[in-house]
């Protein structure tokens, strides 16, 4: 596909909702999304399969903090493309890079699940952002596109809502003023659990030519507030909680005092002297380019 052909593409309903919708509610709460999740895949990236030199993609970088992890893990004679839909984001990473002085990252706007990849990486890698492709399996699948034959996918992905109270506490809470979202909600695409079952993810893998599919789980406690203002005023923006509160329109402004209440007293028994801290569970998931 040629740059004007891609350019001409239409946008998928997620991404232009990623677009219009959450890039300023992630720009609003970047101290957390990328100061309390760094404190998840810290206890990643020791073990991630890259070398010095490794040519590397990071698929969903969001603001790009992570491709500048990868960045200097690959050192001078590597590379990171670091893709992602919402150039809101890539802003960031740019100038962020740039002000570290590494300079061998290329931040590029494209959708992951169609993006014409060449297949000249070592290693494909995702921090959160394969859970919310239309197609699991075609984004997958361009993902292994990407990669050298034998070259190594790890992506990291959210286990159930239960297991994971830093998003699904404060939906419980919500729940008990306003509806759940209809099913006409506007979504992000399949949404932050959507690959939580090992073996609906293992059956999409190996769908996508996947082989050496490993699973590993990842517990950590996440930082998700500076104060418990802070952290409802989170949880009533972003995630699932901050879904249903979106989605109840007029409704949840008229009782946004009582929620927010009820949340902060709630949220009170997970108050740090650094902050509001709550756990967290995700599958490291890695697998190799069959092809
Ligand atoms: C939860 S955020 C994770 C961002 C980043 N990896 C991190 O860990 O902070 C999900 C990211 O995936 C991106 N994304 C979602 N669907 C995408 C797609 N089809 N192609 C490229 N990026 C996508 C979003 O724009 C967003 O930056």
């Amino acid at each position: 596909m040629s740059n004007t052909e891609l350019a001409a593409a239409p946008r998928s309903q997620y991404v232009d909702f990623w677009n219009s919708v959450l890039v300023p509610k992630f720009v609003r709460w970047r101290h957390i999304l990328v100061g309390g999740l760094t404190l998840h895949s810290a206890k990643v990236f020791p073990s991630l399969a890259v070398r010095a030199g490794d040519a590397v993609v990071d698929a969903g970088c969001g603001f790009g903090d992570t491709a500048m992890q990868l960045a200097r893990l690959v050192g001078p004679k590597g590379s990171v493309l670091a893709v992602d839909c919402c150039d809101g984001f890539l802003e960031y990473g740019r100038r962020d890079a740039k002000a570290a002085g590494i300079d061998n990252i290329t931040f590029l706007e494209a959708d992951v699940q169609t993006y014409p990849f060449s297949p000249v990486h070592d290693f494909c890698f995702s921090r959160f952002g394969t859970q919310f492709f239309e197609n699991p399996v075609a984004g997958l699948r361009n993902m292994r596109k990407s990669l050298k034959p034998r070259g190594t996918m790890t992506m990291i992905v959210w286990r159930g809502i239960n297991d994971n109270p830093w998003l699904g506490f404060a939906k419980e809470v919500v729940l008990q003023y306003l509806p759940p979202p209809g099913e006409n909600a506007q979504t992000c695409g399949p949404g932050p659990f959507s690959m939580a079952d090992q073996d609906v993810v293992t059956k999409q893998l190996e769908i996508a030519g996947y082989k050496d599919i490993q699973f590993e789980q990842i517990d950590a406690q996440v930082f998700v507030g500076k104060d418990l203002d802070d952290a409802v005023a989170f949880q009533l923006a972003i995630g699932p909680a901050g879904e249903v509160y979106r989605e109840a329109g007029k409704a949840a402004e008229q009782r946004h005092d009582e929620i927010a209440k009820a949340l902060k007293a709630e949220l009170a028994q997970y108050e740090e002297p650094n902050g509001v801290m709550m756990n967290s569970s995700s599958w490291k998931v890695t697998a190799k380019n069959s092809g």
